[in-house]
């Protein structure tokens, strides 16, 4: 619906839950809710939704949403002894209305400030002070960007380390067609195997089995190549050197209460990432993590792209 006014717009979600709706001149369209600070939705403007959420998924707290983009703070996985993924995707963030300012490059004009600080019983949890900053903000052309920004303040003197991910579940057309480009030849953990370290062979990335694998070093652009859609997902990533590619398959599929059993056919996790080197921050320190997706409409097998170009360009 193009020729729209871009709005941003609190009203409530599945369960009552708040969600903000972003909307840009073109039509395009991203959903977030406060529940996570959790993007569950993000769609082109001929409405087209390009996030995977499972038909399953649960919009009760505690339990995060599964789908979408939850964030993973201040644990990724099981790598610590907090509770899975840590606690900011279980958690209600809010809005937050005098955030600091941003660096000139944030163009955009529709977009939410979200912003999570512990309360006394988190402080039992995880002991440190802490301002976790996100925007969540639709760019021209109807990218979605994320910015996090997380600053220790801890009045006791001591720094704090995390790690991190955007957990970012993407729509495909079917797993087994697609290919994953920028992530060949790396180092990666393979969570399928207590985490050893492998180096990956061959030409792309391709999917026959379930994959659970922490991709090093990566560069800051990696493809996701969806030949049957003709679409191909672009990430662009700073301050986030890792990138995990996670796929249930068929029998994890089962075993989890909020995923369909045949979900798994239509959904790949490419999570950009702070884990192998967890951040640390001294007090009055920030870090800032940022992801930017598009969606570019094409496909390899045509011929109108070629992967490397998306990579370099
Ligand atoms: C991925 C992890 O990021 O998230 C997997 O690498 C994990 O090991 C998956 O199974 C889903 O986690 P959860 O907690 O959302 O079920």
């Amino acid at each position: 619906m193009a020729g729209e006014k871009p709005s941003v717009e609190l009203c409530k979600g599945v369960n009552g839950l708040d969600k903000v709706v972003l909307r840009d001149a073109r039509g395009s369209s991203a959903e977030v809710y406060l529940f996570g600070g959790h993007v569950t939705s993000w769609r082109t403007d001929h409405r087209e939704e390009l996030l995977f959420v499972s038909n399953k998924a649960i919009f009760k707290p505690p339990k995060a949403i599964r789908g979408g983009i939850p964030i993973c703070f201040p644990q990724f996985s099981s790598h610590g002894n907090l509770e899975q993924h840590g606690f900011a995707r279980n958690k209600f963030w809010s809005i937050d209305t005098d955030p600091p300012p941003f660096p000139s490059d944030s163009s955009s004009k529709t977009f939410v400030d979200l912003i999570l600080k512990p309360t006394d019983d988190d402080f039992k949890i995880w002991p440190h002070s802490y301002e976790f900053r996100l925007r969540v903000a639709l760019g021209l052309g109807g990218d979605l960007m994320l910015t996090s920004r997380i600053r220790n303040t801890n009045a006791d003197g001591k720094p704090f380390s995390f790690t991190f991910a955007y957990h970012t579940y993407f729509s495909v057309s079917d797993i087994s067609e697609l290919r994953v480009e920028g992530l060949e030849t790396l180092d990666y953990l393979d969570n399928l195997k207590e985490r050893e370290r492998f180096t990956e062979q061959g030409d792309a990335i391709t999917f026959e089995s379930g994959v659970d694998k922490i991709y090093l070093s990566t560069p800051t652009k990696i493809a996701i190549i969806d030949h049957e859609k003709k679409r191909t997902f672009v990430l662009r990533k700073d301050g986030l050197p890792d990138a995990v590619v996670w796929n249930p398959w068929d029998r994890k599929a089962k075993a989890m209460p909020d995923f369909g059993d045949d979900e798994y056919k239509h959904m790949l996790c490419v999570e950009a990432a702070a884990i192998e080197k967890p951040i640390t921050l001294k007090p009055g320190e920030e870090w800032k993590g940022r992801l930017e997706l598009s969606a570019v409409p094409s496909s390899y097998c045509s011929g109108q792209l070629d992967p490397r170009k998306v990579l370099q360009g």
